[in-house]
């Protein structure tokens, strides 16, 4: 068998002994953004450390574990704390989650990450829809040998950012009053932040934010037939824009910016998956 796939198989069978818990949207929180797992009714929780062979995030700030719940009623697993290329797991590690996640049972992955703000009219504090990402910056996660049990060799990425749930992320903003800008996001590798002229060079290139997260994470759910949206709390202007250095404290304590918007936004727009008949 496919050692990567083999790895997945042994992950998913320690998680199915520890819950049966079958979510039908996939959350994961971004730098910062944790606390909205006590937005959940939670049935259960896992850390990460208890799943034999799942990649432990190091990150401050990430606490890892998967917490499994409800959100209006609405079975979620949410990650709470992810694990990034940067940290020197294989990149089939870093994407190990989100397949986990569809074998126990999410249609939907809802990404959120916290980036730096590349659009000269963004501020910190704002939220960014994701419309597309650039991902020529990162390492592929789709390559060696296929796992055909979960997708196909050459995935279609025309519209990765499934167009009805970016509506509805844009309709659940506009009922609700929250600014939100929307665009291309990057991934780099991280973890330095960017220099001035790599921010030049992505501004040039289209992209509105930057993160060292998301895109592989995106590639690896719509290679296994997941329905995928995303926001980015920009948490600073990137690097050049502001004479700032920049710090991973200040991305996460910029999140307290954003929260209370965040907050609202992603719990509306879990009920607006329902609203839409998407589960
Ligand atoms: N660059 C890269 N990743 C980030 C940034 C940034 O400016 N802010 C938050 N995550």
């Amino acid at each position: 068998m496919n050692p990567t796939y083999e790895k997945l198989m042994n992950c998913y069978t320690c998680v199915r002994n520890k819950t049966s818990f079958v979510p039908k949207v996939a959350l994961v929180l971004g730098s910062g953004l944790g606390d909205y797992a006590n937005q959940i009714e939670v049935e259960s929780e896992l850390p990460y450390s208890d799943i034999n062979g799942f990649p432990v995030s190091t990150v401050l700030g990430h606490a890892g574990k998967f917490v499994y719940g409800y959100i209006d009623g609405i079975p979620v697993v949410c990650m709470k704390g992810r694990v990034h290329y940067y940290e020197g797991y294989d990149i089939s590690d870093v994407v190990l989650p989100i397949r986990l996640m569809k074998l126990m049972g999410a249609e939907i992955l809802f990404l959120t990450n916290a980036a730096g703000g590349v659009n000269g009219s963004f501020h910190a504090g704002d939220l960014m829809l994701i419309r597309d990402h650039i991902s020529v910056f990162a390492p592929n996660p789709l390559i060696g040998a296929n796992i055909d049990q979960l997708g196909t060799r050459f995935p279609d990425m025309s519209t990765v950012y499934d167009k009805d749930l970016q509506q509805i992320i844009r309709d659940k903003a506009l009922e609700n009053r929250i600014l939100l800008q929307e665009g291309v996001y990057a991934q780099l590798t991280g973890p330095s932040f960017e220099s001035p002229a790599e921010i030049r060079l992505l501004r040039a290139l289209g992209c509105d934010a930057v993160g060292m997260s998301t895109v592989v994470e995106a590639i690896c759910a719509n290679h296994c037939g997941m329905r995928i949206c995303g926001i980015s709390c920009i948490s600073n202007l990137a690097a050049g824009m502001t004479d700032t250095p920049l710090s991973h404290e200040e991305v996460q304590s910029a999140a307290d910016k954003s929260a209370a918007g965040f907050k609202k936004l992603v719990t509306e727009v879990i009920r607006g998956f329902r609203q839409e008949n998407l589960l």
